[in-house]
């Protein structure tokens, strides 16, 4: 990677923005440039890069002139608006809104996955869903040697799925209910403190929510085959960061728990967490920070021959939102695909 590039972050002062910064200094991805974007509210705010502390910029029509990268994470509508434009302004944008994911034209990548489907972008990117991306990478080793006919997942989503504020707002609420008061709620529907909810987006015909629906057909577009058949059920659970997955898998042919444990050990971007004796397998406290996906608890279904369970915590700031953006990043640069193919694709 000889080249530089000038790189804009859209949501620069939320919470997968904050990891963004922290990802492109520790990971060294070349910059000639780069340019902090909020909204109007940021404007003037400063963010530390390294040593240095950069100004944030309200993101207006200019914001994308000489920009070659936008890492976008400010949220589907505002991607819808801003990234054809950056996009008709010449910048390349890996975009972590559900916005345009389940568009055609636009690669869903996790890089452990599938990292050949980055040739084909024309513009804009997407970064899938977190939970979606944590399930990919522990799945796809697996589905590799033998294809997975069913999956049944069940997640444990933290606060900083919903972003810097709804952890700041499950804190207040902790605190409000420990000293006795009544917890105050504004991102989420109800307290979380102290409490679980099934996963607030809107809900379908068939009884299944927003999130539910992207864990199955994210991973599906990203494993490149419409034959798996998913069901999930998305829980919001009072945990500050990281999320967990238990995972029922359902192989066409038996798949010993020994041979999954074998796969997994060397598999990219996981982690074997497995100590039988102690009863200790992967934690979302001790997942938080991390770059790889904590996996255990690998164990024979005994309802399926065919059948293997397992658990799962990982980073949903880092590898499940920020480093798996910065990943496509690295791999547009060394492919040098940092290049839209003409301008105003997206309409
Ligand atoms: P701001 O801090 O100025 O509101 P999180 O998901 O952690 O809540 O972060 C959301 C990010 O998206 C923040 O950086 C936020 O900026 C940014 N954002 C939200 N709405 C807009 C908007 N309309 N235009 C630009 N940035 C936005």
């Amino acid at each position: 990677m000889s080249q530089s590039y000038r790189v804009a972050i859209l949501g620069a002062t939320g919470a997968v923005g904050a990891e963004l910064l922290e990802l492109l200094h520790s990971r060294s991805f070349p910059l000639a440039d780069l340019k902090l974007l909020a909204s109007e509210r940021s404007a003037g705010a400063k963010l530390p890069f390294g040593s240095s502390m950069l100004s944030v910029e309200a993101v207006s029509d200019r914001s994308f002139d000489n920009v070659d990268l936008v890492l976008a994470s400010a949220g589907g509508s505002t991607s819808k608006y801003w990234a054809p434009k950056a996009v008709a302004a010449g910048a390349v944008v890996i975009d972590n809104s559900s916005a345009f994911r389940m568009d055609a034209t636009v690669p869903l990548v996790v890089p452990e996955v599938n990292p050949e489907a980055v040739a084909s972008h024309r513009g804009i990117i997407a970064n899938p869903n977190c939970t979606t991306i944590l399930m990919a990478v522990a799945v796809w080793p697996l589905h590799q040697v033998r294809p997975v006919k069913r999956i049944v997942v069940a997640t444990y989503q933290s606060a900083s799925g919903a972003g810097a504020r709804a952890m700041e707002e499950m804190k207040a609420q902790a605190r409000a209910i420990l000293a006795g008061e009544t917890p105050k709620t504004e991102i989420f529907p109800y307290p979380l403190a102290f409490n679980l909810f099934p996963h607030n987006t809107a809900i379908n015909e068939l009884g299944y929510c927003e999130e539910e629906m992207k864990m199955v057909n994210e991973t599906r577009k990203i494993f490149g085959t419409e034959e798996i058949k998913i069901s999930a059920t998305c829980i919001r659970v009072p945990v500050l960061r990281a999320h967990s997955e238990a995972i029922n898998l359902e192989f066409a042919e038996p798949f010993s728990a020994i041979e999954a444990r074998d796969i997994l050990k060397q598999a990219k971007g996981v982690k074997l967490v497995e100590d039988w004796q102690a009863n200790y397998f992967p934690m979302p406290a001790e997942a938080s920070g991390k770059d790889e996906v904590l996996v255990g608890r690998i164990r024979q279904d005994i309802s399926h021959p065919c059948g293997l369970e397992m658990w799962l915590s990982g980073d949903q700031i880092r590898k499940g939102a920020a480093l798996n953006a910065v990943q496509i990043a690295e791999l547009l640069a060394t492919k040098k695909l940092l290049q839209t193919q003409g301008a105003a694709v997206y309409k």
